[in-house]
């Protein structure tokens, strides 16, 4: 295969990647994008599905034709539930903003048909990925493709948006970087499953038997989760077990009753968080989880791989077409001031409503009181629907 020339290369396809390939080239900049997993492994990977509405507004940017506004759902708050007691926040009210239910998955296979439109090249199930020169002006992304051929990209920037594991990140050298890391004492069991909606909106739920979160994928589907040790295995947990545990971290006075069906999916997910700085060396860019990872408790991983994107590709597009690649120089700083805003509230949350086993006595009550705190002042209200709605652009 000829070594194709382009002025970004971008190594991943998920919606980081794809969103910024469809910004760039709406500003007529071309870009390659390459991704080792295919399309379907992407568009069957459940993540997150809460969207902040200046994500939604970039699903907006012409000719993605994105389905959020007709397939998604509007959702005006969230409902925290405190040893049984329900208070429910009113984002509208609070803070004149709301959220979207939208899968990611479904903001892929968006963005991948938008991208397909374009008919600009896009790699999927690619092998051995490397990168090079990326102190020049001429960076490289090397890659096999599916059919087994040699890709040789040659371009002006190169952006990493290929996850925690991709190879984009370690490229940048150990004597430049800085990287920030907290573990937490535990895991989230989620489940997928096929019953209706148990609420009209998600309900974060703190019990002395830990946390759950009772989230939603469409009018027939759910997503739940709750708190369980990391070494936990998927396979102990029968039907039963799980809902019996689920429902008993949100049993109260009120009779609230989970809505139950068949379980079509169980996974153990990790939970950390991750910061890596700088976001930028050269004529490389890290966006979204490639830079930084969060705890899922405050819904922001996906929306802060949108903000990373909506803060380079002005920045990219100011560099090609104004030549001015001082546009650039201001990235990571810009985008890692909202990745630390992110990185705080999703600390916060998980632990106002998680029970870590090792804590003291002290703990756990403190974290019960800040919670109420929150929860009982209208301050704290605004603050916790200002932080989940996302915050205005610095
Ligand atoms: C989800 O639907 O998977 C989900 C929603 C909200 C969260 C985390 C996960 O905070």
């Amino acid at each position: 295969m000829p070594e194709l020339q382009t002025d970004v290369a971008i190594v991943g396809a998920g919606p980081a990647g794809l969103m910024l390939a469809h910004l760039l080239h709406n500003a007529g900049i071309d870009s390659v994008v390459v991704d080792n997993r295919s399309h379907d492994d992407i568009a069957h990977t459940h993540r997150a599905g809460i969207l902040e509405a200046g994500s939604v507004r970039m699903l907006g940017a012409d000719g993605v034709d994105s389905r959020v506004l007709t397939a998604g759902h509007r959702h005006d708050g969230i409902d925290i539930r405190v040893d049984g007691i329900s208070h429910p926040l009113d984002f509208p009210s609070l803070v004149g903003e709301s959220v979207w239910l939208y899968p990611q998955n479904e903001i892929f296979v968006d963005l991948a048909a938008a991208r397909a439109r374009t008919s600009r090249p896009t790699f999927f199930s690619v092998t051995d990925t490397s990168l090079g020169d990326i102190g020049t002006e001429r960076p490289w992304v090397r890659a096999t493709t599916a059919d087994g051929d040699d890709l040789r990209i040659s371009a002006r920037y190169v952006v990493g948006a290929d996850g925690s594991r991709g190879p984009c990140r370690a490229m940048i050298p150990a004597e430049r970087k800085e990287k920030f890391f907290h573990e937490y004492p535990f895991a989230w069991f989620g489940i997928l499953c096929e019953a209706p909606p148990s609420h009209e909106v998600l309900i974060y739920s703190r019990s002395e038997r830990g946390f759950a979160l009772i989230s939603q994928r469409s009018d027939t589907v759910q997503r739940m989760y709750f708190q369980t040790p990391p070494d936990t295995e998927a396979a102990d947990w029968s039907e039963d077990r799980i809902w019996t545990e689920l429902q008993a971290r949100v049993a109260g006075p009120d009779g609230f009753e989970l809505k139950t069906g068949p379980i079509i999916d169980k996974t153990v997910l990790p939970f950390r968080s991750a910061v890596h700085e700088p976001m930028q060396h050269g004529s490389l860019f890290l966006a979204g989880d490639s830079a930084h990872t969060v705890p899922p408790t405050g819904a922001k991983g996906l929306n802060l791989a949108f903000a990373d994107v909506s803060v380079l590709a002005p920045a990219l597009i100011s560099a090609m077409t104004h030549d001015n690649a001082e546009a650039l120089s201001g990235y990571s700083q810009a985008a890692t001031r909202r990745v630390w805003k992110a990185q705080n509230f999703s600390y916060q949350m998980t632990r106002m409503l998680h029970t870590d086993p090792d804590q003291d006595a002290f703990e756990t009550r403190r974290s019960l009181g800040e919670l109420r705190s929150m929860l009982e002042s209208v301050h704290g209200r605004r603050y916790l629907a200002e932080c989940y709605t996302g915050w205005p652009d610095d």
